[in-house]
Parts: structure tokens; sequence; C-alpha cells
């Protein structure tokens, strides 16, 4: 069983769908860690209740963001996690972290990206016009969402769609893609060359 260490800062329905898709079997891995920069994200409770061991890592108790990534850094080590997937973890992570950190790192992102990275995805595709939004699972590198891709689904957009019935839906779409970006990397199906993420059949 892959070792998976989980980041969240907030709501942790992304956590909660992949401690869902574990719990049923369905993962060929195991949520051993989940870290949180907010003492009372709701994530580190969904944790709690499902026994993972967690912590959080509240930015204003150290003296700088390299201090509180280097707490964080061990805590994860200690798990001997060999995958750290980020559920709505809202800080970027340094070169230096990742660097140290040396293990995959994966993202879920609510566009279909390179269109509309950072904050507020859904409200920059209903800002921009565009018919057809999604997600996005792509592996962590230094840039703000710029990794490359392993999954990406389309969601349309209604045009009555608001920025929290947009969300929701792909909401719906992530929760679905996530634990099966995690199944592939944990069954050895994910390799990469350069940018592109191949899957492999099994
Ligand atoms: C999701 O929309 C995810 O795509 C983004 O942050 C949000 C996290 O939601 N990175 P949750 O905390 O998993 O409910």
């Amino acid at each position: 069983m892959m070792r998976i260490g989980v980041l969240a800062s907030g709501r942790g329905s992304n956590l909660q769908a992949l401690i869902k898709d574990w719990k049923q079997g369905g993962l060929i891995a195991e949520i051993v860690a989940v870290g949180s920069d907010h003492e009372e994200a709701k994530a580190l409770q969904h944790a709690q209740e499902a026994e993972i061991p967690n912590r959080a890592f509240p930015h204003k108790k150290y003296p700088s963001r390299w201090e509180q990534e280097k707490a964080l850094l061990s805590w994860l080590q200690e798990q001997r996690i060999e995958l750290l997937v980020l559920a709505g973890y809202m800080r970027v992570l340094s070169k230096e972290f990742l660097k140290k950190l040396r293990i995959p790192v994966l993202n879920i992102h609510p566009s279909l990206l390179p269109s509309f990275p950072g904050l507020h995805a859904q409200r920059q595709a209903l800002d921009y016009g565009v018919k057809l939004t999604g997600c996005t699972v792509h592996f962590v590198d230094e840039g703000l969402d710029s990794g490359p891709i392993l999954l990406q689904e389309a969601v349309p957009v209604l045009p009555e769609d608001t920025e929290d019935t947009l969300a929701d839906r792909i909401l719906e779409v992530e929760h679905r893609i996530y634990p099966q970006a995690v199944r592939l990397i944990a069954s050895g199906q994910v390799e990469r060359v350069g940018r592109t993420v191949k899957i492999l059949d099994l």
C-alpha cells in the first residue's frame, strides 16, 4: 500500500472523497497523514473522524515561511509518505520544500489548466465567458498551477450558472477524478516524460 499524505486548508471535501475511496478499497493506498495550515480546518476534523494522524501548522506560529515548511516537511517525512496530495491547500509550496521532500506532489484545480490558474477559477471562467471549463489533476512544480497534467475533465458552463452552481458541478467531478488519479499513481500506471504524463494499461 502506498503511503499518502494530504494537505488541506479548509472544508476538505476532496479529502473526504479520498478517504471514502480508500475505505471502500478503491485506493491501493492508505492515507497516513493529514496536515493543514489552519487549526480550524474542517479537513482536520474529517481526518480525526477517520482516525488518521493529523496536525496543524499555522503560519502565525512560525517566524518565517521556511520555518513553517520545515516543520511540515519533517512531520511528513516521519510519516514516511510516498505521495503528497494537495486538496485545497491554499499555500504555494516553495522550491526548497519540494526539493527536500523528493516525492511526487499532486494538486487538483477547478479549471481546465492552463486556463484560469490561481484563485477563483470558476469566477474567472464565468467572467471570460467560456462555454466549457472543468477540473485538472496535475503534478506540482514550483509555479502556480503549472505542473504536468495527469487528468482533466470538462464541465459545461450553463447560461444560468452562478459561481456557486458552477463550483458545485465541478466539485462533483473533482471527487471522482482525484481518487482515480491517486489510484493510477499507486498502481504504477503513471509515467512522466518531461511535461507529458502517460497513463499505462495494466
Ligand atoms: C477545490 O475546488 C479544489 O479544486 C481547489 O480547492 C477546493 C478545495 O475544496 N484546489 P475542498 O476543501 O476539497 O472541499
